[in-house]
């Protein structure tokens, strides 16, 4: 049973909101950037139309790509804001900042026409975002009455844009990430066997808790991806330029090794 507190439990009228989206979609790699796949950027707007509905004004923000914690215009939120606005076909005011949130941004954000709706810039052009900073993210929660987290595909980071803002703001979660734990929480307490979990990504690293995780409950699993050639790589096989993470075929072996143990 999901025992979260949901978008639908806020009092929204005349409120400003503060969300949090993964529009970290793929785009164009030269100029002129552009969207190449809008899906997360469709994902979220269940929960943003949601929001303007019942009164509120809206404020999102999102990271985009590894920037590294400076300002680089490859990494704008500018052309996603854009693809936004086609989608909602109304305005989405762009509140552009190297600096992500200042006092100049702040004051835009006061002044937002009530019911209307913005876009932050991309908020790894600060270093502090990655180091779930708690200065940065009082920034980002002031002059706002809640804070909405819908980033399902970040949820596995701890950043001060997800995690650190939800201490300073009343939270609560979106439609997408009710919608992914409703599933993963079914599939996880209460599964159908034999029970096959499909793995992808490039990053064994990122990977390691989740897989350790699933060895526990899961019959069997797929490592698909780039993920797999360092599994592969540690089981002694040839995987020619593919991508690997050298440094974690020690724990890909421990994790098959796991695997064995556990008839998974
Ligand atoms: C993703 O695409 O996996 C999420 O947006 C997180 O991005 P990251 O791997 O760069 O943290």
């Amino acid at each position: 049973m999901l025992n979260k507190k949901t978008v639908e439990d806020l009092e929204l009228n005349g409120k400003k909101v503060l969300v949090r989206v993964d529009f970290n979609v793929p785009m164009t790699k030269t100029e002129p950037y552009k969207v190449t796949d809008n899906k997360r950027i469709v994902s979220s707007l269940k929960t943003i139309n949601y929001l303007l509905e019942k009164g509120a004004t809206v404020v999102l923000m999102s990271h985009l790509g590894r920037p590294k914690g400076e300002a680089n215009k490859k990494y704008s939120l500018e052309p996603v804001c854009k693809e936004l606005e086609k989608l909602l076909n109304r305005e989405v005011k762009f509140l552009d900042s190297d600096l992500v949130i200042d006092d100049i941004i702040k004051e835009k954000i006061k002044n937002l026409e009530n019911n209307s709706i913005a876009l932050l810039q991309n908020t790894r052009f600060r270093k502090e975002e990655e180091k779930n900073d708690e200065n940065f993210a009082k920034d980002l929660a002031e002059g706002f009455d809640y804070y909405v987290n819908d980033a399902f595909g970040t949820s596995h980071r701890a950043h001060a844009s997800n995690v650190g803002v939800s201490k300073y703001l009343d939270s609560a979660i979106g439609f997408l990430i009710e919608k992914e734990i409703g599933i993963m929480g079914k599939a996880l307490e209460d599964p159908e066997r034999p029970f096959l979990a499909i793995l992808g990504g490039a990053k064994v690293s990122d990977k390691i808790s989740v897989i350790e995780s699933l060895l526990e409950k899961v019959d069997s699993i797929i490592i698909g991806g780039a993920m797999a050639f360092t599994f592969l790589k540690s089981k002694g096989y040839e995987v020619g330029k593919s991508l690997v993470e050298e440094d974690k075929i020690g724990v890909a072996k421990d994790i098959l090794k796991k695997a064995e143990e556990k008839k998974c």
